[in-house]
C-alpha cells in the first residue's frame, strides 16, 4: 500500500490545444482514441486544484470553483478517485478543491486542465509516485486531452493500442518558441453538445468517419515536418486544415450538429482576409463556437488591434507556449 499524504496537496496544470484535434473513441471506458493527436500547452488558462484523503469522511467532498458540482460533475471527478484508491490500494474518500483560471464559460478546454492537475495532486496526495507517463495516462482516464496537459510545450499523444500503451510526450521544445494563440471569445453560454457526445455521434454515424482517421495520421506526419522545420506556414496551414475537417464530421453526422455560430463564422472569414493582406495566421476551433488564432509574436499586434475592434478587447486573449503540470 502506497503511503499517503497527511498534507493536501496542491497542482496546477495548464490546458492545451489541439493542433491536430483527437475526435473519437476506440475505447469508451479506457478513452483509448482512434487517432493520435498533437497540441500545444499554453500559459494563460490553468487550473489549481488540491487534494486530500481522509478517513474521516464518509464520502467525497468536491468544490470547483468554490461551489458543489452538478451530480454529473461529481461522478466525474468520483470515477476518476476510485482509479487513484484502486492504484493506492485504499478506499478513504476525498476532499478535492479546484479552481479553473479560464475565461468563464469560454469552452477552453477545461476538462484538460482540470484532469491533469487532478491526476498530478490526487496521485501525489495518495502516495504514488508516478513517472511522466503513468501521469499521462491516469488523466486521461479522466479527459482524454487532458494526458496532453502533463506536459509543457508542443506534446503528442500516441494513441496506442491499450491502457499502457496510450499516452503522451513532450516533443519540439526548443521549435517554433514565438508561436501565440490568440483566443477569441464569442459566446459564454455553455455549449449544447459536449465533446464526449459529439465525437460519439461522429465515430456511430459519420460516413466520413474512416477517412478522418486516414487523413489525420498524415497531417500528423506532416505537422511534425513543419514543426521540426521552424516552418510557421505549413504549420498554421496544417493545424487550420486538420480542424476543418474534424468539424466536417459535425456537419456529416446523423444528425448533423456544429460548434459554429455566425461570429465564429465572420472570424474565420477575418483571419483568412488578414493572410490576404499578408498577415501570416490560421485558425483552429474545438468543441464550441470561440475560435483560436495562430500567429507568430511579429504579428500580435496587428492581429490583436482587428479582433479588439469587432469584439472587443476583453474577448482577445493573447496566449503563449506554457509549461507542464507543477506542484505548488
Ligand atoms: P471543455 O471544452 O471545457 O473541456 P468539456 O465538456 O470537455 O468542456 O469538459 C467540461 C467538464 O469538465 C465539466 O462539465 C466538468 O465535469 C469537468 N471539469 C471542468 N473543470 C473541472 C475541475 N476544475 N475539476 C473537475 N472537473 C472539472
Ligand atoms: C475538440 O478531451 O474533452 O478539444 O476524452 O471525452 O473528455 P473526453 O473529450 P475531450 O475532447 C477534446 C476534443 C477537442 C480536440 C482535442 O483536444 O484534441
Amino acid at each position: 500500500m502506497a503511503t499517503l499524504s497527511t498534507n493536501p496537496v496542491s497542482a496546477r496544470a495548464h490546458t492545451n490545444i489541439a493542433l491536430i484535434k483527437y475526435w473519437g473513441k476506440r475505447d469508451e471506458e479506457l478513452i483509448i482514441p482512434y487517432t493520435s493527436s498533437l497540441s500545444l500547452t499554453l500559459d494563460h488558462f490553468y487550473t489549481d486544484t488540491t487534494v486530500q484523503f481522509k478517513s474521516n469522511l464518509s464520502e467525497d467532498q468536491i468544490l470547483i470553483d468554490g461551489q458543489q458540482p452538478t451530480e454529473k460533475s461529481f461522478q466525474r471527478v468520483h470515477q476518476f478517485l476510485g482509479l487513484i484508491r484502486k492504484q493506492a490500494g485504499f478506499e478513504m474518500p476525498a476532499v478535492v478543491q479546484s479552481v479553473n483560471h479560464v475565461p468563464t464559460a469560454a469552452g477552453l478546454a477545461s476538462s484538460a486542465s482540470a484532469f491533469a492537475a487532478l491526476a498530478a495532486a490526487g496521485s501525489k496526495a495518495a502516495g504514488l509516485q508516478l513517472s511522466p507517463t503513468a501521469l499521462s495516462r491516469l488523466a486521461r482516464r479522466g479527459s482524454g486531452s487532458a494526458c496532453r496537459s502533463i506536459f509543457g510545450g508542443f506534446a503528442e499523444w500516441q494513441r496506442g493500442e491499450d491502457d499502457l500503451s496510450s499516452y503522451a510526450r513532450p516533443l519540439f521544445q526548443e521549435k517554433l518558441t514565438d508561436i501565440r494563440v490568440i483566443a477569441l471569445t464569442v459566446a459564454r453560454g455553455p455549449k449544447s453538445i459536449s465533446s464526449r457526445q459529439g465525437m460519439k455521434l461522429s465515430v456511430d454515424t459519420s460516413p466520413y468517419y474512416p477517412a478522418w482517421v486516414k487523413t489525420c495520421q498524415a497531417d500528423l506526419e506532416r505537422l511534425k515536418v513543419a514543426i521540426d522545420q521552424n516552418d510557421f506556414s505549413q504549420f498554421g496551414r496544417i493545424s487550420e486544415l486538420n480542424a476543418m475537417r474534424m468539424h466536417a464530421l459535425t456537419l456529416s453526422a446523423d444528425p448533423d450538429f456544429t460548434y459554429f455560430n455566425s461570429q465564429t463564422l465572420t472570424i474565420m472569414n477575418l483571419v483568412k482576409q488578414l493572410r490576404h493582406n499578408g498577415v501570416a495566421c490560421y485558425y483552429t476551433i474545438d468543441a464550441g463556437p470561440n475560435v483560436k488564432v495562430l500567429c507568430q509574436q511579429s504579428a500580435v499586434a496587428k492581429i490583436a488591434a482587428t479582433f479588439s475592434k469587432v469584439l472587443g478587447e476583453k474577448n482577445v486573449i493573447v496566449t503563449k507556449p506554457g509549461p507542464g503540470v507543477q506542484y505548488l
